[in-house]
């Protein structure tokens, strides 16, 4: 149900039957019980335009405010606000029918989009790292919630599997005589045996040099071996995914090879629009208010982040047909998507139409404030702080003697994996924050246990009411008429 819709009607026909020629602008959710559940403030809008008191204008609207139905009281404060509070049986019939509902009464969109949600995207020769953890865990949520309002979901996950680092980690492959079960176990311990053999050994370093061109000329060889490292390195990701319980397959892998073949034509379409600019022989676009270009093209013909980038986007919106595309990115490249954007839309390659949009992220840091790292400094790899978070979720089960091994475990996934989730989503997105198990694990507070907890106590009592559940809902108090507002307003909350 949206909530707001139906008292913002109630104020237009206020506004219709007071004469007011104007759309009147949206109520909002009122700061403090005492201003009531909602606060018309357009009053004051309007005072210019209608020449009148904004408190005289709030008089005129309350004096044709309809108090029988959605509303039962309204009150003018201060220079012309006016506080709105809903009726009880109003909230109650409202409750009935979002309960007999199984999507609880929250209406799909009634023009669906298709969107895109770029999240992801590990990096293929490394580990993945927490920055890809907050990317899987908002943009697996942002893509549920979404297509639950209808939207036509298409997930992308932007994997970074080509550059020249692949031609060193075939090259040691190689070497091992590896049929990539073994060494490929720790990705983190292969990339720097490889970079360890890379540098000191001139013979290897050219082997791997070659390698970088056998593979862009598409040497089927190479090709093979390249291949095989990608189904390992993916394979490692997708514990990750099956830990977190996110619905990310290998259909939504659009890895940046998928877009090799496009970046000529990329380089070329920029160029017929009068875009590039030769800059020490690197291919560039200026942006007026940008102090610094986008690269395109290097001065040895090889191509960058962006410029995959540029053609997934044009990919997404031409191709994939996408009204809306949102990248689930780790705030630093908020520069990078920015200018990428807006070449896209100076070049053509997405329409006036399609709304691009950076939902950016806060970096996780560790108690020092700095970014999180283990004790020795090191990248945390994120199979293992999973694995820590459920060890430690058994600290929190008190009663252990109650339940069976297996009851343990499963109830261990549960609390730990679902307290790392919760603890991402549940703060401000776009703010770094402090990764601490114990606030994470913790009853008290804003925190998935605190939820569980009380969801289980709820559980209890139906358990132990064992009846058929009868009757209608009946709001008696303020804290009844407070929780059913809260809950009538999930619709509004999920838009
Ligand atoms: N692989 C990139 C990284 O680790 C993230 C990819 C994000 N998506 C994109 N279309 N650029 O930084």
């Amino acid at each position: 149900m949206k909530l707001k819709q139906q008292i913002n009607q109630v104020i237009k026909e206020a506004f219709i039957k007071a004469g007011i020629e104007h759309e009147p602008m949206s109520v909002s959710e009122a700061t403090k019980p005492e201003f009531g559940d909602y606060q018309f403030n357009g009053a004051m809008a309007l005072s210019k335009q209608l020449r009148k008191n904004p408190r005289e204008i709030a008089n005129d609207i309350l004096s044709n405010l309809d108090l029988t139905g959605v509303l039962a009281k309204a009150e003018i404060a201060g220079p012309g606000f006016i506080n709105l509070w809903l009726n009880h049986e109003w909230l109650a019939s409202q409750c009935e029918s979002a309960r007999s509902d199984s999507r609880l009464g929250v209406q799909k969109r009634e023009t669906p989009i298709k969107v895109v949600v770029d999240y992801s995207g590990p990096n293929m020769a490394k580990q993945m790292h927490v920055g890809h953890l907050r990317s899987t865990i908002i943009g697996d949520t942002l893509a549920n919630l979404l297509t639950y309002l209808g939207d036509e979901v298409i997930r992308q996950n932007h994997i970074g599997d080509w550059g020249t680092q692949f031609g060193m980690l075939i090259a040691y492959l190689e070497e091992m005589h590896e049929d990539g079960s073994g060494s490929l176990k720790d990705l983190e311990q292969f990339y720097k045996d490889a970079k360890g053999r890379f540098d000191e050994d001139e013979n290897f370093a050219n082997k791997a040099r070659e390698y970088v061109v056998k593979i862009q000329s598409g040497d089927a060889h190479c090709l093979t071996l390249w291949q095989k490292f990608i189904d390992i390195s993916l394979g490692h990701c997708e514990e990750v995914y099956d830990k977190l319980g996110v619905n990310l397959t290998r259909d939504d892998v659009r890895a940046e090879s998928f877009y090799n073949d496009d970046l000529a034509s990329v380089i070329s379409d920029l160029n017929s629009k009068g875009l590039l600019t030769q800059s020490d022989g690197a291919q560039c676009v200026f942006l007026e208010g940008d102090e610094v270009p986008v690269i395109v093209q290097k001065g040895d013909g090889g191509y960058l982040y962006a410029t995959t980038d540029l053609a997934a986007l044009r990919f997404r919106a031409q191709s994939l047909g996408a009204k809306r595309i949102s990248y689930v990115v780790d705030a630093r490249q908020g520069g990078h998507f920015k200018q990428v954007f807006n070449v896209a839309k100076e070049a053509g390659f997405v329409g006036p139409d399609v709304h691009l949009e950076h939902i950016a992220f806060g970096t996780m840091m560790g108690q020092d404030g700095k970014p999180f790292k283990t004790r020795e400094g090191g990248t945390v790899k994120l199979i293992e702080l999973l694995d820590e978070a459920v060890i430690k979720a058994k600290g929190t089960i008190k009663d252990k003697a109650s339940y069976s091994d297996e009851e343990i475990e499963a109830l261990a996934k549960i609390i730990g994996i679902g307290a790392v989730k919760y603890a991402d989503l549940a703060i401000n997105r776009e703010s770094n924050y402090i990764f601490n198990w114990d606030k994470m694990l913790s009853f008290e507070g804003n925190t998935s246990l605190y939820m569980q907890y009380a969801y289980a106590r709820i559980q209890s009592i139906f358990r132990k009411y064992d009846g058929p559940l009868e009757g209608s809902i009946v709001i008696g108090d303020a804290l009844e008429h407070r929780l059913s507002t809260m809950l009538l307003r999930f619709e509004d909350v999920l838009n």
